[in-house]
C-alpha cells in the first residue's frame, strides 16, 4: 500500500509520538483525520477534538471521518494513558480511564472502522502497545494489563480480518521521549531531562527512542513493504529489555 493519498484516521494526534506519526504521514502525502482533546492547532486535513472516555464519540467518529475525508483507509490507535503505581496505590479512576483509554476506545473504534476499511477494499491498522504489553515492567499493572489488552486485540484481528485484505499490527515501544515519560520523573520529584539521560545509559543503543524513530516502524507498517505481516506485535527498544 503506497501511503500517498490514504485516508488516515490518527488517535493522540497532540502527544509526542502522536505529532511525530502526523508530520511522517503528511510528508508521505497521506491525508489524515487528527483527534485528541485538543487538535485546533495541528497541521492535519480534518480535525476532531473529543474525549475517548466518551463512548459515543468512539463509536461515531469513523463515520464522520470516512464522511470527511471521502473514505477511510488505515485507523492508528495511539492515543493512551499511564497510571502508575502498584495495585494497592490504584484508585477506581486509574482503572476506570486506563481501561476506557487504553482498550475501550480502540476496540470501539475498530468495530466501528472495519466495515468502512471493507468499503474501500481493504486497509491497515496499527496499535501503540508497549513493550511492557508483552513483558511485564514493575510497579504497573494497570498500565501493563491494557497494554497487553492491545496487543492481544492486534493478534485476534490480525487474524480475524486478514482475509478481508486489512492488515492489523502493533507497535510495541519500550521508553520513548515523550510527555508521557517525562511525567514520571515529576511525579518523583526528579528533573526530567536529567532523567532522560540516565535512562539513555541504560539503552544498549545508547538513547531511549525519539518519537521518530516509533513513526518511521508505523510508516513501514502501513506501508507495502509489510504487505505480509497481519498481528504482529513489533518491539521497538533501541536493544533494552524490560527488567
Ligand atoms: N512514551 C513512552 O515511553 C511509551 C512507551 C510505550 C508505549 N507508549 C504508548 O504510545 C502512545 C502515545 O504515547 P506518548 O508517549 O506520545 O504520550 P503522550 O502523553 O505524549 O500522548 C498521549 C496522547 O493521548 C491523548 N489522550 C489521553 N487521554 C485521552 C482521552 N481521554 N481522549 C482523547 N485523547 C486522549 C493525550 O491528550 C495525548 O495527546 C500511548 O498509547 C502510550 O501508551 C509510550
Amino acid at each position: 500500500m503506497k501511503i500517498a493519498g490514504k485516508k488516515v484516521l490518527l488517535t493522540g494526534a497532540n502527544g509526542g509520538i502522536g505529532q511525530a506519526i502526523l508530520r511522517r504521514l503528511h510528508g508521505e502525502g497521506a491525508l489524515i483525520a487528527a483527534t485528541d482533546l485538543n487538535v485546533d492547532y495541528l497541521d492535519a486535513k480534518v480535525r476532531f477534538n473529543g474525549n475517548l472516555l466518551d463512548k459515543n464519540f468512539c463509536d461515531e467518529l469513523p463515520k464522520r471521518v470516512y464522511e470527511a475525508l471521502g473514505g477511510l483507509d488505515i485507523l492508528i490507535n495511539n492515543a493512551g494513558v499511564i497510571r502508575r503505581g502498584k495495585i494497592t496505590e490504584s484508585s477506581d479512576e486509574d482503572l476506570e480511564v486506563s481501561m476506557k483509554v487504553n482498550v475501550e476506545a480502540p476496540f470501539r473504534l475498530c468495530r466501528a472502522s472495519i466495515p468502512l476499511l471493507n468499503q474501500g477494499g481493504g486497509g491497515a491498522i496499527v496499535n501503540i502497545a508497549s513493550c511492557w504489553g508483552i513483558h511485564p515492567g514493575p510497579s504497573h499493572p494497570i498500565y501493563v494489563m491494557t497494554k497487553a489488552a492491545i496487543a492481544s486485540l492486534t493478534q485476534c484481528l490480525g487474524r480475524d480480518h486478514a482475509s478481508e485484505n486489512i492488515r492489523v499490527n502493533a507497535v510495541c515501544p519500550n521508553e520513548v521521549n515523550t510527555p508521557m515519560i517525562k511525567s514520571g520523573f515529576s511525579i518523583r520529584g526528579l528533573d526530567p531531562n536529567k532523567g532522560i539521560e540516565e535512562l539513555n545509559k541504560t539503552v544498549p543503543l545508547g538513547r531511549i527512542a525519539e518519537p521518530e524513530d516509533i513513526a518511521d516502524v508505523v510508516a513501514f507498517l502501513l506501508s507495502d513493504a509489510a504487505r505480509y505481516m497481519c498481528g504482529s506485535l513489533v518491539e521497538v527498544n533501541g536493544g533494552k529489555a524490560v527488567s
